[in-house]
């Protein structure tokens, strides 16, 4: 920490969704309040504030993170990729569109995470078998959806990257 003063104020630096900001804040504010309350990117969901359900996640520096469990202070200089930063412009990614294709979200409170969790999965994954994504989903709790629908979203993704790599391989 550079910036830090006597009345417990930070200022903060960083970037999210590829855009830098700054902000004076609170040295106890957690990473999902400055999300939600100071930057209104509410696809980031609260649910049960310990770390157990996965609904608050986001990149910090590439790593999947519960931003319930960190200050917002922890991500000074860090970047941020939150669930409206994934898309390119309004270009969905394989994933969110394969949960739209599958019928995945009921209420949707959950599904900010389970994409994150999905495309973290995906990244060092590309095709994951289903225990690899129930394991890898199993820090994102649903109380909607039964999971299988969710769980086939993120093994379509999985097993159109395959055949598209069989194809390349074919013609070659
Ligand atoms: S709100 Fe952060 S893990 Fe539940
Ligand atoms: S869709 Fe409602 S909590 Fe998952």
């Amino acid at each position: 920490m550079n910036s830090s003063d006597s009345n417990g104020l930070f200022d903060l630096s960083v970037t999210v969704n590829g855009t830098p900001v700054k902000r004076t804040v609170p040295t106890h504010l957690r990473l999902l309040d400055f999300l939600r309350d100071e930057l209104r990117l509410t696809g980031t969901k609260e649910v049960c504030g310990e770390g157990e359900c996965g609904a608050c996640s986001v990149f910090l520096d590439g790593k999947l993170v519960n931003s319930c469990l960190i200050l917002a202070v922890e991500a000074h200089n860090a970047e941020i990729t939150t669930i409206e930063g994934l898309a390119t412009g309004k270009k969905l990614t394989r994933l969110q569109q394969a949960f739209i294709d599958h019928h995945s979200v009921q209420c949707g409170y959950c599904i900010p995470g389970m994409v994150l969790a999905g495309e973290n999965l995906l990244r060092g994954n590309p095709q994951p078998d289903r225990d690899a994504i129930r394991a890898a989903l199993a820090g994102n709790i649903c109380r909607c959806t039964g999971y299988q629908k969710i769980i086939d979203a993120v093994e379509t993704v999985g097993k159109n990257q395959s055949q598209h790599t069989k194809s390349i391989e074919d013609n070659r």
